[in-house]
């Protein structure tokens, strides 16, 4: 049985992920340092093992990585909440640049050793910036993050590029658009408004909702980011998207029908409010996804109002993942101290 490493497999993506690797019948050690958007609301199989780790631990990551002698190592530990980034930056520094910069030098060093597992490092479409209306960013598309968030994810990426050409390390690099689906923490944008709707809440939305995103379904993601994993050439980035943009005020209106068709009570309470816009606010990004599309056969399969309706369904017949989360955690406003 192989095994692969998955840091941050207790966060949204990462717990879909380890789930999804799992299933493929790959043994999965998760590394996580268990901030406060995991969760520990299901428990994988057997062939799983968590360690609560930072990745800026160099000596037990790479006691681990030697233990266990992955195929793969997926890097989705991360700071990834962009409101959070305006108010308190160093957390963000510290683990999507720092933590980034120490798994490279864990993986240059056991290099010696002949281990070399593949590197899949996470990352995001915010590290183009705001992306004007006729166009959509290509993988040589310039760098140009607008929020402490998404410049340390571009940090991130730089170094990963320098150490994969300079040591010849072997790895990718996934940049990926929005993505939805079960068990993200309600501090973004779909959860939120779910369960607001659920607590009978205001639906806020920044300025007048014109800010356009790309959507896709974190189990699409996770089939890419295998996809990578097998095929993807050693030193390349590849874009994950679908080619399809919404804008936030059309999305959260979709939110509300779907919830009402299948019928969720929606009390009075519950209407859309505009709010305060969010300092630096990146209007629009948008992918052009063409490389993996043709290089490595790889497309979205969920369609967006499918996957909404499941994913709507999926956290009313989960109450109690959200319920166990402190709303403390997520109901204040962040991200206006400037
Ligand atoms: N969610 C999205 O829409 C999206 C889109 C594109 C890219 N990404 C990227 O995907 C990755 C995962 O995102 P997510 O939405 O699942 O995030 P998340 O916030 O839900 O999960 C992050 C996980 O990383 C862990 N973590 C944080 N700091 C750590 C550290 N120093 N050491 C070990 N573990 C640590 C947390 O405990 C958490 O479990 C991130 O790199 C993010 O930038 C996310």
């Amino acid at each position: 049985m192989k095994k692969i490493i998955v840091t941050g497999g207790s966060g949204f993506i990462g717990s879909n992920l380890v789930n999804y690797l799992i299933k493929k019948k790959y043994y999965v050690i998760n590394i996580d340092k268990l901030t406060y958007s995991s969760n520990r609301y299901n428990r994988p199989s057997k062939n799983y093992k968590l360690y609560k780790i930072d990745i800026n631990n160099k000596l037990k990551l790479i006691k681990i990585i030697k233990k266990y002698k992955p195929t793969a190592i997926f890097n989705l530990a991360a700071e990834t909440h962009v409101d959070r980034s305006i108010d308190g930056p160093r957390n963000f520094i510290n683990t999507n640049i720092n933590g980034t910069f120490n798994l490279l030098e864990s993986l240059r060093y056991l290099k010696k050793s002949k281990i070399t597992p593949k590197l899949i490092h996470v990352s995001t479409d915010e590290v183009y910036g705001d992306i004007k209306n006729n166009l959509r960013s290509d993988e040589n598309f310039k760098y140009d993050p607008s929020s402490p968030y998404s410049a340390t994810k571009a940090s991130g990426d730089h170094l990963i590029k320098s150490y994969l050409r300079t040591y010849k390390l072997n790895g990718v690099i996934s940049n990926c658009c929005n993505n939805y689906g079960p068990y993200q923490f309600p501090e973004k944008l779909i959860p939120k408004m779910i369960s607001n709707i659920f607590n009978n809440k205001e639906l806020p939305i920044y300025a007048k909702g014109k800010n356009s995103r790309e959507w896709i379904h974190v189990q699409d993601h996770c089939e890419a980011l295998l996809k990578l994993y097998l095929k993807g050439k050693s030193g390349e980035s590849y874009n994950v998207g679908t080619g399809k943009n919404m804008t936030n005020i059309d999305l959260v209106k979709k939110i509300l029908k779907i919830s009402k068709q299948i019928g969720i009570s929606i009390k009075n309470k519950t209407k859309i409010k505009f709010v305060k816009d969010r300092p630096g606010h990146d209007l629009r990004y948008a992918l052009n996804s063409s490389k993996i599309f043709k290089q490595l056969k790889w497309k979205a399969k969920v369609k967006f109002d499918e996957g909404l309706i499941e994913t709507i369904k999926w956290y009313f017949e989960n109450k109690k993942f959200l319920n166990q989360i402190s709303k403390k955690k997520y109901e204040k406003r962040l991200g206006l101290k400037v």
